[in-house]
């Protein structure tokens, strides 16, 4: 299957420099196509202007939550058709800030994830551990328990990629080891074949400083399937080594 890089802006990105990045990032993509499938989430508010300056260069835009609503008198959310109006292909939904900053928990994340399918759009559900919960060797149990809550039932892999995300090696420059995000991996894959309806082509990325000088080594790991990449995916230079590590 097609690798993944989907790059993650978070709340960076005004429209000058948006647009500014997302047009480079166009541009090499047209001029050297990459093996992986690339997808840029930018915030909302630049989701049109990026979506104009990728435009043909094959390269996918991505919103990072939605709400699990179609519409109606929700202020400030926006829904998952209004996403796929404005462009998306792909949303990000249940990502570790979202779980903490608002307290979104499993039932939230997967209503999203059914509204983001059924809108048409790809959901990205993100899953991962605390620190403690790995130090407490809960790892694996916290990741299956989350996936268990927060996927819809048999989405396929056209619906469906899913980020394992360890919290604590966001923005921290610290990464799980190769033979740890292997069995994570693993497991996630075991767990796809009693939740989603076509386990093996479903795409597993990993998140969580991924940078240039690691991504490599990432994403020739058994079942990682792409990188969800935050802070490199604001730097072109190292986003776009990121997403040529995967050929
Ligand atoms: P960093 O790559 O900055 O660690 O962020 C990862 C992430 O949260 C992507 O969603």
């Amino acid at each position: 299957m097609r690798k993944l890089v989907a790059g993650n802006w978070k709340m960076n990105g005004l429209r000058v420099e948006g647009a500014a990045l997302a047009r480079d990032i166009a541009a090499r993509a047209k001029a050297a196509p990459p093996v992986a499938e690339i997808v840029l989430c930018p915030p909302a508010t630049l989701l049109v202007p990026v979506g104009e300056a990728i435009a043909g260069s094959g390269v996918a835009l991505g919103a990072q939550d939605c709400h699990p609503e179609g519409k109606g008198a929700h202020t400030g959310d926006i829904s998952a058709p209004m996403l796929k109006d404005a462009g998306c292909s792909y949303v990000i939904v249940g990502h570790s800030e979202r779980r903490q900053d608002h307290n979104e928990g499993d039932a939230v994340v997967r209503a999203k994830a059914a509204a983001a399918v059924a809108a048409g759009l790809c959901a990205i559900v993100c899953v991962g551990e605390t620190a403690a919960e790995r130090d407490s060797g809960r790892t694996e149990a916290v990741v299956v328990r989350q996936l268990r809550g927060s996927l819809p039932p048999k989405l396929t892999a056209g619906q469906l990629v899913v980020a394992y995300e360890p919290v604590w090696a966001i923005g921290s420059g610290k990464t799980p080891t190769p033979h740890d995000v292997a069995a994570v991996h693993g497991r996630i894959r075991d767990a796809l074949r009693e939740l989603a309806a076509e386990s093996a082509a479903v795409r597993i990325l990993y998140g969580g400083s991924v940078k240039p000088a690691n991504a490599r080594a990432l994403l020739s790991i058994a079942d990682v399937d792409g990188a969800l990449v935050g802070g490199a995916s604001l730097v072109v230079a190292d986003f776009w080594a990121i997403a040529r590590g995967c050929g």
